[in-house]
């Protein structure tokens, strides 16, 4: 299989449906069964792959989250049951993470726990059994059809999820708001402005967005917005944590990024052509954080802590991390080459510390006593 039959399905659905929304055009580059970026063969995340996560650089990203995950248990009250949701969960790398520091640290949390793996591709889930052997007792999986159904007590957290949803791109023209369509021109894909799709473009700008100055293209992930309203719909008492990059809405919509914030990812390059080695590179964009939170205050969450990956790390256990490490019997090259590799987890300028941010979030917690919320000085 090659990109040229991704091509086709996709150009014969124009030609028998007429132009179609470049949501639809995203969907199929990404999620097309068997062919799409995330639900074909290959390795995406990683060395070999086109991209890193925060999750393929070090254990201690995970181990630092699990940390917070415990303190969101007993800030729960200690239950006995207490679920944690990961939504996207890719090969398994980040939860077996926590698992394992939940098994080794924190024995009583790790008792309670139960683990459900969400993911769009249902293939990974043998990948995510092998790495998660040791938890086998305590691992499910839903789809993410049936995650909006599901109720729970507990924690659903993603890294890098929202941001490989298919959005919908608009541009502002002097006559007002339009959307961006791909067609087809002498058999090649070609963008097409034209009156929205759907009158939830305009609606989800006036409350998420900020006025597009003629001229601009943004994005807009109605899709992300109906997958975060499933989730906290599944979320009967606890936490939601998303780590992702991404702005408020001012800085998304702001007219410096007059052409939006989509870019390609194929072996650690980025290109912004969404039109070529289609089902072969990534496609992402920059989620809108302000979505999250006026629709999660809407829902009744409360915004508990938002900013950058580095602030959050360093606050919720990074420096007991890094502490750690140095008190080992490592020798000092390994400590040394640890604490480099741990640093690009919070290097700012370019860094993963300071392109990621966290949403922390909570609903039903009368007083959430987590880690981040501590100061860590200048
Ligand atoms: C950028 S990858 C991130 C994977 C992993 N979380 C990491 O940080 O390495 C996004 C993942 O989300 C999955 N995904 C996309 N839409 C989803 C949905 N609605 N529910 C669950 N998983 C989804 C994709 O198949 C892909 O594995």
């Amino acid at each position: 299989m090659n990109d040229t039959t991704l091509q086709t399905i996709i150009a014969n659905r124009i030609r028998a449906r007429g132009r179609i929304t470049f949501a639809e055009y995203m969907a199929a580059c990404l999620y097309e069964p068997g062919l799409g970026y995330y639900t074909s063969p290959g390795r995406k995340v990683g060395t070999s792959g086109d991209f890193y996560t925060s999750i393929t650089v070090h254990a201690a990203f995970g181990r630092v989250i699990a940390r917070e995950i415990s303190a969101m248990w007993r800030s729960l009250g200690c239950p006995e049951e207490f679920t944690l949701v990961e939504a996207g969960a890719g090969h398994g790398r980040l939860a077996c993470d926590i698992m394992d520091f939940l098994a080794e640290r924190s024995a009583e949390c790790y008792r309670a726990v139960r683990l459900v793996l969400v993911e769009q591709e249902p293939s990974l889930a043998e990948a995510q059994a092998v790495l998660l052997a040791a938890h086998r007792d305590k691992l499910s999986w839903l789809t993410p059809a049936e995650l909006p159904g599901f109720r729970f007590s507990g924690v659903l957290y993603s890294n890098e999820l929202l941001d490989a949803m298919p959005v919908h791109r608009v541009l502002m023209t002097p006559q007002g708001l339009r959307e961006l369509y791909v067609t087809l021109h002498e058999e090649q894909f070609q963008e097409v402005a034209d009156i929205p799709s759907t009158p939830a473009l305009e609606e989800y700008l006036q409350r998420y967005g900020m006025p597009l100055h003629p001229g601009q293209e943004a994005e807009v992930s109605l899709a992300g917005l109906a997958w975060y309203e499933g989730a906290v719909a599944a979320l009967q008492q606890g936490f939601l944590l998303t780590i992702d990059y991404g702005w408020l809405k001012a800085e998304l919509y702001d007219q410096r990024r007059n052409l939006g914030t989509l870019l390609c990812y194929y072996r650690h390059t980025v290109e912004d052509n969404p039109y070529q080695r289609l089902g072969q590179q990534d496609i992402t964009t920059h989620i809108n954080f302000s979505t999250l939170m006026e629709r999660g205050e809407e829902l009744g969450l409360q915004n508990i802590w938002f900013g950058d990956q580095a602030r959050f790390l360093m606050a919720a256990g990074m420096i007991e991390e890094l502490d750690e490490i140095e008190a080992s019997d490592l020798t000092e090259k390994e400590k040394l080459q640890r604490r480099l590799t741990i640093k690009r987890l919070i290097m700012p300028e370019g860094g993963m510390g300071d392109t990621f941010r966290v949403l922390v979030q909570s609903k039903g917690v009368t007083t959430p006593q987590l880690a981040c919320l501590r100061g860590i000085g200048p």
